[in-house]
């Protein structure tokens, strides 16, 4: 394996007897600092950098060099001027001007940005400079294919020596590695491993581009979540909502699994066997999101939870099932936020504000497509966006538009959460059109008033008492009882939802008593909901209409009653476990097989709930 590391060693190097132009020298670095997190799928990379000019020219740009095979996987580049004193850090928050530039005398495979200082430096003065790096796919899985029960192992390749057209006085570099295994690292004579953090330095007075390749191969089993495309589409109602739908298309971007993939084995011990496999996602949504929903192509998943507080909502997102190496799923969220929080007024203009990427947790996007849907008739539209976009208008047609609705199309590729900042689109609109749809249903709803006493009156030839007049008010009879049966099992729904929630609740809080008085009040409400039931089921059993749909609707109730006890089962374990102050891991093995047959359990009753729907 190592012969094969090696190779990775030497595919990069630099020839630095060359000399940038005669300015950049009159700059040092008297203190590089740099910390790399390698604790996800995302490296950042975040550097303070001592500058003093040495010079007698003022200077108003500072070069930041990085290796080409870093440069491709760059997603995101920010500079700020570190304006605190001593231990204080504070970094001015704006970012100052960054881009790339082609200087002479640049050793190859070295692309250099340059950062424009507001003010210039004088001569003997001196500033601080933090840059952040992000990337992502950077980490190679080494061994690249891995079968279900190994662990994943990545590499990272880097340089010991801070990379600059500036002699460094003194620098360090600390890594950061996941809380796991390091398989192995170039080790130099100043190189530290302290528990999870490899450090290498300090070293002092290299010349300009001095460079030392490293390489470090260490585990890391975070899932590592990629969509491939996602376009999140926003769409503004004046009515009060901000309407938000987001498609996933997302794949695992780690080691490829490959072997048999044995749910057998997944189930018994789903951490050792498929330690890097993800099976859920957290996505952070607004305060006060509301109509929230998680569905894929099969259907609504109605197993995902939700919680919230004043500052955020919390939306857990689980696959149906655990997401391998090379695996792909689809899926799509919803929800609603009110209209109040995001669109604002300014100088006649309307404008929303709201952020740009993704709510899920440390994802990295590959195509990230943001479409702003305005009501129609808007005017004067532009878009303001913190960093550079592909930028497009489109028009969507729905349901009593006349001339259809401007969208504002947005496109970024490699987004990472860096990339979750505030966005404007601007645009003007007249109060009057938004009148034009209700006064449209008005008369509309006229038309249909008059249709409707006209077909009354036809229908009053059929004679009240005629057998097939009976039949119709029976057939209606049913379809009323059904739906009720279906408004009760749906309620049921709802009520095993708050089961799971307090056990989410005491993941987070701990509070084994309030958890259990959850589950006494859902208990009671399980037990008024049955008694609910009774009268319309007897009602259906004793008409002869409802024949057909009556095995399905005691089919339901069944399952439903099966579901209830196998979700109490699954709580009075964990609640349980948690008496017993059992890990979280052990949790998790117990109840693994119960989260199985619930899931199964909720599809099959989600299914005949909305065949019974139809009828
Ligand atoms: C899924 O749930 C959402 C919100 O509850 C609802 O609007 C939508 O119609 C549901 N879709 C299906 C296919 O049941
Ligand atoms: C947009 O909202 C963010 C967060 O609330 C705020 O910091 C920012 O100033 C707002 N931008 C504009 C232009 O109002």
């Amino acid at each position: 394996m190592m012969t094969r590391l090696n190779l990775f060693l030497f595919t990069f190097t630099i020839l630095s007897s060359h000399l940038l132009s005669a300015s950049a020298s009159d700059l040092i670095l008297t203190k590089v600092d740099r910390r790399i997190d390698l604790s996800s799928q995302i490296v950042r990379t975040t550097t303070t950098l001592k500058v003093e000019n040495t010079g007698s020219d003022i200077v108003s740009e500072i070069l930041l060099s990085f290796p080409e095979n870093h440069v491709n996987h760059l997603a995101h580049l920010t500079a700020t001027l570190n304006e605190g004193r001593g231990k204080a850090k504070t970094s001015s928050g704006v970012g100052l001007p960054v881009e790339v530039v082609h200087p002479k005398g640049v050793p190859p495979k070295l692309t250099i940005y340059s950062v424009t200082l507001p003010k210039g430096l004088g001569k003997g003065d001196s500033l601080t400079l933090d840059v952040l790096a992000v990337f992502s796919h950077i980490l190679k899985p080494f061994p690249e294919k891995i079968t279900q029960a190994d662990i994943q192992l990545l590499l990272f390749q880097e340089s010991a020596y801070y990379i600059s057209p500036y002699a460094v006085k003194v620098q360090s570099l600390t890594v950061k590695l996941p809380d796991a295994r390091v398989e192995s690292y170039t080790k130099l004579e100043d190189t530290k491993l302290q528990g999870s953090e490899l450090k290498y330095g300090a070293y002092e007075n290299l010349p300009p581009f001095s460079y030392l390749p490293i390489v470090i191969h260490f585990e890391n089993n975070q899932p590592f979540a990629v969509a491939k495309e996602l376009v999140r589409e926003i769409e503004i109602s004046h009515w009060g909502n901000v309407q938000i739908t987001e498609h996933y298309n997302l794949v695992h971007g780690g080691a490829q699994s490959k072997g048999e993939f044995s749910r057998l084995d997944y189930q018994a011990r789903p951490y050792v066997r498929g330690a890097s496999a993800f099976r859920r996602l957290v996505a952070k949504l607004p305060p006060r999101a509301h109509s929230v929903y998680y569905r894929d192509e099969i259907g609504n998943i109605s197993t995902s939870s939700l919680w919230g507080d004043s500052k955020k909502t919390e939306l857990v997102i689980e696959p149906r099932y655990p997401i391998f190496g090379g695996w792909k799923t689809a899926f799509t969220i919803g929800y609603g936020l009110p209209l109040k929080d995001f669109l604002f007024g300014l100088d006649g203009k309307r404008f929303l504000n709201i952020s740009f990427g993704s709510p899920i947790n440390e994802l990295v996007i590959d195509t990230l497509i943001v479409k702003v849907v305005l009501p129609e008739g808007s005017k004067d539209i532009s878009a303001s966006v913190p960093f550079p976009v592909k930028q497009r208008q489109e028009t969507k047609f729905s349901h009593l538009d006349i001339a259809g609705r401007p969208v504002v199309v947005l496109e970024k590729n490699d987004a990472v959460p860096e990339h979750n900042e505030h966005f404007q689109v601007y645009y003007k609109f007249n109060c009057l059109s938004m009148l034009r749809e209700p006064l449209m249903l008005i008369s509309g709803f006229f038309f249909l008033f008059v249709a409707s006493i006209v077909y009354m009156h036809a229908d009053l030839s059929i004679s009240k008492s005629s057998a097939s007049y009976l039949a119709k008010i029976q057939w209606e009879e049913v379809q009323a009882t059904v739906r009720q049966v279906h408004n009760i099992i749906s309620r049921c729904l709802t009520t095993h939802d708050k089961l799971e929630a307090s056990l989410h609740d005491l993941s987070r809080t701990g509070d084994v008593q309030a958890c259990k008085a959850t589950r006494k009040s859902v208990d009671s409400s399980l037990k008024e909901l049955t008694k609910e039931l009774k009268s319309p089921v007897a009602f259906l059993q004793s008409s002869p209409q409802a024949a057909q749909i009556l095995p399905k609707v005691e089919e339901v109730i069944v399952k439903e009653r099966d579901l209830q006890e196998k979700l109490m089962a699954k709580h009075s374990t964990v609640v349980d476990c948690y008496e017993k102050k059992l890990g979280g891991r052990e949790i998790e093995n117990r109840v693994a097989l119960h989260h199985q047959k619930i899931a199964a359990l909720r599809l099959e009753i989600d299914d005949i709930m909305d065949l019974i729907d139809e009828i």
